[in-house]
């Protein structure tokens, strides 16, 4: 019987697709594969019996894949299957970014008791204008499964689109997203747009890739969005951008004890995948990678 371990809980849909050939333990030591979403297993002792990994989303940076590939574990991971759900998520992020939906709300909320909230509201509008995304330019940066729809939704939005990703080939990123100007160096993104969303993986490479090099080329007033990982990312760097005008607005789903709090940024707990469909659909996908490896030895998606 092969010992499932899940060290964070996945949605019922993907268990329950584990028949009575399975037995779900506790005891991460004992399991022969382990599901996770975004728990740190960097600091886990891995155990010589453990076969697989398979993490419920697309990030792979809470996985030791180093210790996993010295001791032949192999990992998996569910790409496209949140895609839809952190793609809507990034849209509600361009347009926090534009329009002062926080502030506004805010101040009904606090003035709910005022009888005379409707009268006073015309006043308010001038604090809390913002501005449209219809014929903005829009820079995405990596054209993966939620880089390609966001840029395609951007596009419907009335945007121009521009698209980088160095291992999409231009006719790959055509066929991916056909209303994306396909532009071969990142640094015409950052000249080029009014707002710039990340969509790369955490690797070395991409390490603090947001940086005061970077926004020396960015235009004035430009808004940044980073629902990929908090590392792409240099606080410092936004921090000093953002107080000198040129980040007008930084919307990351990463808060950190640095830059939440600071102006202009608009910080979310990591929601980019938490929407129901999204979980099932990882969840599903996620057993399913397991299941198929267990009884016929595939690796797909590792
Ligand atoms: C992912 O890596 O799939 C997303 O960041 C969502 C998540 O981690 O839950």
């Amino acid at each position: 019987m092969a010992k499932i371990n899940c060290l964070n809980p996945i949605a019922a849909c993907g268990m329950d697709l584990f028949n009575d050939t399975y037995e779900v333990v506790d005891d991460f030591a004992a399991a022969d594969a382990v599901l996770v979403r975004s728990a740190a297993m960097h600091d886990l002792e891995l155990s010589d019996n453990l076969l697989a990994i398979a993490r419920a989303g697309a990030g792979v940076n809470n996985i030791p894949l180093d210790k996993c590939a010295e001791k032949g574990i192999v990992v998996f991971n569910t790409p496209g299957a949140n895609a839809n759900g952190v793609k809507e998520l990034v849209i509600a992020g361009l347009l926090l970014a534009s329009r002062d939906l926080m502030g506004g709300y805010n101040w009904v909320k606090e003035n709910a008791s005022d009888e005379n909230i409707a009268k006073t509201v015309e006043k308010q509008k001038k604090h809390y204008a913002g501005c449209e995304i219809m014929g903005k330019k829009l820079g995405v940066i990596g054209l993966g499964a939620i880089g390609a729809k966001v840029a395609n939704i951007g596009f419907r939005l009335g945007m121009e689109v521009y698209g980088y990703d160095p291992y999409v080939s231009v006719d790959a990123a055509w066929r991916l997203s056909s209303h994306v100007k396909h532009i071969k160096n990142v640094e015409d993104i950052y000249k080029e747009c009014d707002y710039i969303t990340v969509h790369v993986p955490a690797l070395d490479s991409t390490k603090g890739m947001i940086n005061k090099d970077a926004f020396a080329m960015m235009k004035d007033g430009v808004k940044i969005l980073n629902f990929a990982r908090d590392i792409l990312v240099n606080d410092d760097d936004m921090i000093e951008a953002l107080a000198s005008g040129k980040v007008a607005k930084y919307v990351t789903d990463f808060p950190n004890a640095k830059i939440a709090g600071v102006d202009n940024v608009i910080t979310l707990p990591h929601l980019g995948a938490s929407t129901e469909e999204s979980e099932d659909n990882c969840a599903v996908m996620a057993v399913k990678e397991i299941v198929d490896f267990i009884e016929n030895g595939n690796i797909k998606n590792s």
